[in-house]
């Protein structure tokens, strides 16, 4: 079964939650989903994804640096495993151009990885609300389809 991977780091739940989002959109598709924080994910489960979902608290407008230290195992562990693999982006801010900004940060790197984006990222300000929960249910289950 063709599997995501949702990872992400999120340091007072914000972004977990549009991460549970993410991970119920992508059953919904049928695929398979496994979720796991920055601070945990190994280098197998990057290799092993099909698809990845990666989101993050926005840290002086950009990601945080544990989903930054995931690039950068990326990168010296096994940057030419990710080319044409479909990645999304979530992100969770105090302000929505800040959080915009830290999209655009992971944007940036996963493509450095020739990763292909799957659909328009989330940014959402604060506690997720209901619509937000629900575009990245959204989110989940664009990036599930492209691999299905
Ligand atoms: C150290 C730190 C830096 C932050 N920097 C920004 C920032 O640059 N821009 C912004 O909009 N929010 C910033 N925030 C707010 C968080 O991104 C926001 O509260 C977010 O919802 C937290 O997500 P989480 O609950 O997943 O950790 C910062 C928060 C902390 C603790």
């Amino acid at each position: 079964m063709p599997k995501v991977l949702v990872v992400y780091f999120s340091r007072t739940g914000n972004t977990e939650k549009m991460a549970n989002s993410v991970a119920e959109g992508i059953k919904e598709v049928g695929v398979g989903v496994v979720v796991k924080k920055a601070e945990v994910v190994k280098i197998d489960d990057i290799v092993a994804a099909d698809a990845i979902a990666f989101g993050s608290a926005t840290s002086w407008g950009y990601m945080g640096g544990k989903l930054k230290d995931v690039f950068e195992n990326m990168l010296i562990q096994a940057r030419d495993k990710f080319k044409g693999k479909p990645f999304a982006v979530f992100t969770s801010a105090g302000v929505i151009e800040s959080g915009k900004k830290a999209a655009e940060s992971i944007e940036y790197i996963a493509k450095y990885f020739n990763m292909q984006s799957a659909a328009k990222g989330v940014v959402s300000q604060g506690n997720p609300t209901d619509k937000d929960k629900e575009a990245c249910k959204e989110l989940g289950k664009k990036l599930a389809q492209t691999i299905k």
